[in-house]
């Protein structure tokens, strides 16, 4: 039997929807609603159709997952060890971000091992991808390139090449024409991925999946294939600045949360191997309201300053701005330390920054921001050998965060002195670093007035 009803998609998250709305229930998302015939209803299996799967046991030896390494560091560093051959990845970011660069890099990487490598643009000229391959001196790799934008031409290349690297850039370019929706909907790009995820797996290839992230919804975000694929990495970057952070946010192969950082140059982006380093320079350590964080991101620790400035408002409502931290958390370790620590910002307006245009994730910074406000409260410079890190309690209480001695090792080797951590931290190796405990707020805010 035939159900000719309607269902919606929202091409924003994909959910599916009875009937059309102009907002999406779910994400929120305006006018993303794309309306297709809901499928035929399956009948039900009839007993005999199936054959019996063999089960296996957890302890049975499987063949080891193969990989090949990059050779460019923070690129391996994210996938947690390199490319895993028959992997599907997603590669998301803003235009302009570096996407086809690295990628293009990549391909040149694996083309050197030996091993065959595809790029197939249906974004760019073949001309224009020379071009980029001339900048970064690549030349004279092997990759070979397509500019395709039909998936059945690429699959049936894919099964006459046999490549051990692809990358398709940009999934919102393709069309299969089994699916009568235009290039860059939900069904389209389900069907895709699907076909290109089943090939990975199927023949043992390496895919990397190129997806735009864009605010309007007319364009399937790559969202919906997160859960498709096997790794998610996302290209991030501030305008303005030069370095580039990729950063995994699902791996079946490897640590999610890892992060890689590069320096977009002249020549491509390349890899930058003390992070720490770079997103301390140019710091004033002499400055109110600056305090080094000792973060964690992903499994390797980075320091970076956060910027603290506290002006008075001319507009009624004080501004409260934030970059690179969640909003939200800075509303909460100021009511921490109004009510807590009685520090009184009034209708001041209050703007936070993570220098260098770090986006920070990681709950142990809740110490460095308070004591940044602290300072610029007082308008009195922290200690520029100090590092700060721990979790802050809606109590006050002060909270140990995890990997401190990595973090400690970390603030040690960019030559800082001291650390300021909760009181409970517990340190498995003794530190160089003295160490400053406290364990409410309040006595951070104490020490902080009794200082010069
Ligand atoms: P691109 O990889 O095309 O971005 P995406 O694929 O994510 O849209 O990179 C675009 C930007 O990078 C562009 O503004 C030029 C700059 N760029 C460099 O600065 N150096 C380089 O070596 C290359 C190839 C690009
Ligand atoms: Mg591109």
């Amino acid at each position: 039997m035939r159900n000719s009803s309607l269902i919606y998609i929202c091409n924003n998250c994909g959910e599916q929807f009875g009937k059309w709305a102009g907002r999406c229930p779910n994400c929120g998302e305006w006018n993303s609603f794309e309306e297709q015939e809901a499928s035929i209803a399956p009948k039900a299996l009839s007993a005999k159709s199936g054959q019996k799967l063999t089960l296996s046991k957890l302890d049975e030896d499987d063949a080891p997952v193969e990989r090949s390494l990059f050779q460019i560091s923070e690129l391996d560093q994210v996938l947690g060890g390199g490319l895993v051959h028959g992997s599907a990845i997603l590669l998301g970011g803003d235009p302009g971000i570096g996407k086809s660069t690295i990628l293009l890099q990549a391909a040149a990487s694996i083309a050197n091992l030996g091993l065959k490598s595809l790029y197939f643009s249906g974004e760019e000229a073949n001309a224009q991808i020379r071009m980029r391959a001339k900048r970064l001196g690549l030349t004279k790799s092997t990759v070979l390139l397509a500019n395709a934008t039909n998936l059945r031409n690429i699959l049936e290349t894919l099964k006459s090449e046999k490549p051990h690297f692809v990358v398709i850039d940009s999934i919102q370019t393709l069309w299969s024409d089994q699916v009568d929706s235009a290039p860059g909907t939900v069904s389209q790009v389900r069907a895709v991925v699907h076909e290109l995820v089943s090939y990975a797996k199927r023949e043992g290839t390496a895919i990397v999946l190129v997806g735009h992230v864009t605010k309007d919804g007319q364009i399937a975000g790559p969202r919906i294939v997160e859960h498709m694929v096997d790794t998610v990495l996302y290209f991030e970057g501030e305008r303005g600045h030069n370095y580039r952070l990729l950063r995994a946010v699902k791996n079946r192969f490897g640590p999610a949360g890892e992060i890689g950082v590069f320096e977009m140059s002249g020549e491509g982006l390349i890899s930058v191997k003390n992070p720490s380093a770079l997103f301390l320079t140019g710091r004033e350590a002499k400055t109110a309201g600056s305090a080094v964080f000792a973060g964690m991101e992903g499994s390797r620790p980075i320091l970076v300053e956060i910027q603290a400035l506290i002006a008075p408002s001319p507009y009624g409502t004080p501004r409260r701005a934030v970059l690179g931290w969640d909003q939200g958390r800075l509303n909460m370790i100021l009511a921490v330390l109004e009510t807590r620590a009685g520090v009184e910002f009034g209708p001041s307006d209050i703007y936070l920054n993570v220098a260098g245009g770090l986006r920070i994730v990681d709950p142990a910074a809740d110490m460095a921001v308070a004591a940044a406000l602290i300072s610029a409260h007082l308008d009195r410079p922290l200690p520029s050998d100090a590092v700060f890190f721990g979790e802050i309690a809606l109590s006050g209480a002060l909270r140990p965060a995890p990997f401190s001695d990595m973090r400690l090792k970390e603030a040690e080797k960019l030559g800082f002195l001291r650390a300021v951590i909760s009181q409970s931290t517990q340190i498995k190796t003794k530190s160089a670093l003295a160490l400053s405990r406290y364990s409410r707020i309040e006595e951070l805010s104490e020490a902080a007035l009794k200082r010069g």
